[in-house]
């Protein structure tokens, strides 16, 4: 049943049958992700095509990964430069390279200046591979903070997080979602966390203690229903945390470069974080690669030789990706065109939930929307939608999520509204 070939021109790596690839994944792959039945081969744009030549319009990009679309070609060219020129591999982390140092001194200046309470010091990058993991830097520098700065004692510095949080799955991460699918039977679970309800002000405040050394929070929740909080919300707790002296960070690996409309998901409410964690787009999807931002001054007091690490952290093929990826997004102003088809789409579907008896409430900014719907169960819509060539997954369960490429096209948002109409409307 395995047996295979690959050649030139096929589409995708192998002739295998759809069927037989499914089979293979149940018998050798964990059961961990909930799986629509359908096998992509290819992807390019806002495409994804099937063994047959079906093609797919992608409302998904990868939760916001493929931002650039798939495969762009610029992004692509450099890491096949990376790999013909010999400039790919990983190399230990006791040398540096060129592709790397210039990669941290693109995201540290065009960030702008983080935690500028700490001094106009410029900022520093620290990369790492999945996003996770970046989220993970980001509690070390905060409980560092807390233990250095704040003379709290090591093991009782607690940080403030959100209901419905989804910051990914890694076990201390996991130990402070508000969601049991994730922790249940993992544990022992990490201390240190205390979660309030997402976007509210008073019952943050009331959580701050002096164990408290950082707040960690998503400026729009992505898998926690597409959530945008109410106006003021972060800039509140840009004040709490100036007030008690507490360190504030944002997690922007789903909401940040362009897919809300700015390049940077803060900027809606005019203020700045002391850490900011990216990842997914940062290498424009065709490689696993996230950063924690800091101020430099912030970065130097937590992290010293061995305090942290990772061996494929920002290894050259990735840091190829990620420059030819942030030079793709300011060139071609994926922030200012998300926002534009953002608002032509959003009008679509807004007209589209005044007709339908399906849809309870559009909610979202930019390129990233939601629609929730009646029933509770967004993925009834999505198999329809499925069926008319357009992926798009639940958020939350009643939420279906639209995060399409931010270079889709006028043609492609008509498309997507077509299709929504058609499931949405009787
Ligand atoms: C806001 C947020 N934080 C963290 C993560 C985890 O990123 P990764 O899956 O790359 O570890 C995700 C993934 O969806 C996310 O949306």
């Amino acid at each position: 049943m395995t047996t295979t070939t690959t050649r030139k021109g096929m589409l995708g790596y192998s002739d295998l049958t759809d069927r037989d690839l499914l089979e293979l994944n149940e018998l050798y792959g964990a059961n961990h992700y909930k799986h629509l039945k359908t096998v992509i081969r290819k992807t390019l744009g806002s495409w994804l095509y099937t063994r047959d030549g079906r093609k797919v319009l992608d409302c998904l990009a990868a939760y916001s990964a493929a931002n650039p679309g798939h495969h762009h070609p610029k992004i692509v060219k450099a890491m096949i430069d990376a790999l013909q020129g010999n400039y790919a591999s990983v190399i230990s982390n006791v040398v540096y390279t060129d592709v790397m140092s210039l990669f941290l001194e693109k995201v540290s200046t065009m960030v702008p200046q983080l935690g500028s309470k700490f001094g106009s010091n410029g900022n520093k990058t620290l990369a790492k591979n999945g996003g996770v993991e970046s989220v993970d830097t980001a509690i070390k520098l905060m409980r560092y903070f807390g233990y250095k700065e704040k003379g709290i004692p090591d093991g009782r510095q607690e940080i403030i997080v959100y209901n419905n949080n989804f910051h990914g799955r890694m076990i201390t991460v996991v130990s402070f979602s508000t969601s049991k699918k994730y922790r249940e039977g993992f544990g022992p679970l990490t201390p240190g966390f205390r979660s309030a309800p997402y976007g509210d002000l008073v019952a943050t405040e009331k959580l701050i203690n002096d164990n408290t050394c950082g707040i960690l929070v998503e400026p729009m929740q992505g898998e926690g229903g597409m959530y945008r909080p109410p106006d003021g919300f972060l800039k509140g707790l840009r004040e709490l945390a100036d007030r008690y002296n507490i360190m504030l960070a944002f997690d922007e690996i789903q909401v940040g470069l362009g897919r809300t409309g700015k390049t940077f998901c803060f900027e809606h409410e005019n203020i700045v974080p002391d850490a900011l964690v990216l990842g997914k787009a940062i290498s424009g999807g065709l490689v696993p690669l996230s950063v924690m931002v800091t101020n430099r001054a912030l970065m130097d007091m937590a992290f010293r030789p061995g305090s942290d690490g990772s061996t494929y952290g920002g290894y050259p093929l990735a840091c190829s990706a990620g420059l030819a990826a942030l030079d793709v997004l300011k060139d071609e102003k994926l922030a200012e065109r998300g926002a534009e088809t953002g608002r032509i789409l959003r009008a679509k579907i807004d007209d589209i939930a005044s007709r339908s008896s399906h849809v309870k409430e559009v909610r979202g900014r930019g390129l990233f929307i939601g629609i929730e719907v009646k029933n509770g169960d967004a993925m009834v819509y999505c198999r329809k939608l499925l069926d008319l060539n357009m992926l798009a997954n639940d958020s939350y369960g009643h939420t279906i999520r639209i995060s399409p490429p931010l270079i889709i096209s006028d043609a492609e948002i008509d498309y997507i509204a077509e299709r929504l109409e058609k499931v949405l409307v009787d």
